[in-house]
């Protein structure tokens, strides 16, 4: 009799959780989420000197945050440390650090825990994309992307979660892409290494969760093309469904998700559609839909970040 009632118990409490799940979404659905207060949190971004990196710097700057820029570019990094003093921030940090490079993150990251604390809110955002077909990616390219724009994210957390857990309270935040959802012709390692940042991020969140620690938040960000110069030249078909996005309507979203703790966000929202079609279209439907879209095409034309200088 007690094992049939603790399956009981298991089972009411599973309803009951459910349900309280489903009716919060609602709820939330139509008052805005509340937004947490982050004044006095150390908000570490990475490739923080050019595109989102240095636009969420600039956003952070006004929320009374204590900022920890790092970038490979030390000149376009020392910019953005400028305009977020101009910005309102009072506490900004700015380290050279090539994050392709575990040595280099170790080293820096134990810089930034001796000058300025424990960070907080770790946004691995610093990424690198080659933009030709598979054959022709030089093995060097394949592993710079795996190095900046997954393994980066591992040996980060290995280095700032262990205070995040010790005090139970952090935020992890992983700039993904829309190519860590879908695999895009002509951006296989950029795909393979945003599904693997994606992979990751969602596993130390079902992890910490597990483990009971409620108070480290994640939020995973996809995006689909964003006008910040990585992606110079590509275009698709159908700018209503699939836009170009501005990188002002990206940075306002996830800053958004972050101060209120949302898990997944993906742009623009079209992409959720797209991820439902293809777990149940036939496939030849889907490459028809994908050759109707021009999704072949959009890589074409694709120039990738031009040197300002
Ligand atoms: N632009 C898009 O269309 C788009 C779409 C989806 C996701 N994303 C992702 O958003 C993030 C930011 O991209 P962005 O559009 O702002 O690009 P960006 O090229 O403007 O900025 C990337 C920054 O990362 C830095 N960086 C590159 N390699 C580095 C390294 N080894 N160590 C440290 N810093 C390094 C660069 O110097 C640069 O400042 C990337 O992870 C990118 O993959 C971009």
């Amino acid at each position: 009799i007690s094992s049939k009632m603790k399956a009981m118990v298991d089972l009411l409490t599973f309803f009951g959780k459910f349900i309280c799940g489903l009716l919060e979404a609602l709820f939330y659905f139509i008052v805005p989420r509340p937004k947490k207060n982050v004044e006095g949190e150390i908000v570490l971004i990475t490739g923080a000197g050019s595109g989102i990196g240095r636009l969420l710097a600039l956003r952070f700057a006004r929320l009374k945050v204590i900022l920890v820029l790092w970038d490979i570019n030390s000149e376009s990094n020392q910019e953005t440390c400028e305009l977020a003093k101009k910005a309102g921030a009072s506490n900004v940090y700015t380290y050279t650090c090539n994050c392709g490079e575990r040595q280099d993150i170790y080293r820096v990251a134990d810089q930034v825990k001796k000058e300025v604390g424990d960070v907080t809110i770790l946004i691995n955002n610093a990424g690198v994309v080659t933009g030709k077909d598979f054959l022709e990616i030089p093995d060097e390219c394949v592993e710079r992307s795996f190095d900046v724009n997954a393994k980066a994210h591992i040996w980060t957390y290995k280095a700032f979660l262990p205070s995040m857990i010790a005090n139970n309270h952090g935020h992890l935040v992983c700039i993904s892409s829309s190519a860590g959802l879908v695999g895009v012709s002509r951006l296989s390692e950029y795909c393979a290494s945003k599904f693997a940042a994606f992979g990751f991020a969602e596993s130390i969140f079902l992890e910490t969760f597990a483990q009971g620690n409620t108070g480290i938040k994640t939020t995973i960000v996809c995006p689909f093309f964003v006008k910040t110069g990585m992606f110079e030249g590509c275009s698709t078909r159908n700018p209503l469904v699939l836009p170009i996005l501005e990188p002002d309507y990206v940075v306002n979203k996830i800053i958004n998700a972050i101060l209120e703790e949302q898990v997944y966000l993906f742009l623009p929202r079209f992409l959720y559609f797209v991820l439902f079609l293809k777990s149940f279209l036939p496939t030849k439907s889907g490459l028809a839909l994908c050759e109707y879209m021009r999704i072949f095409d959009v890589m074409n034309k694709f120039k990738g970040q031009v040197k300002k200088d």
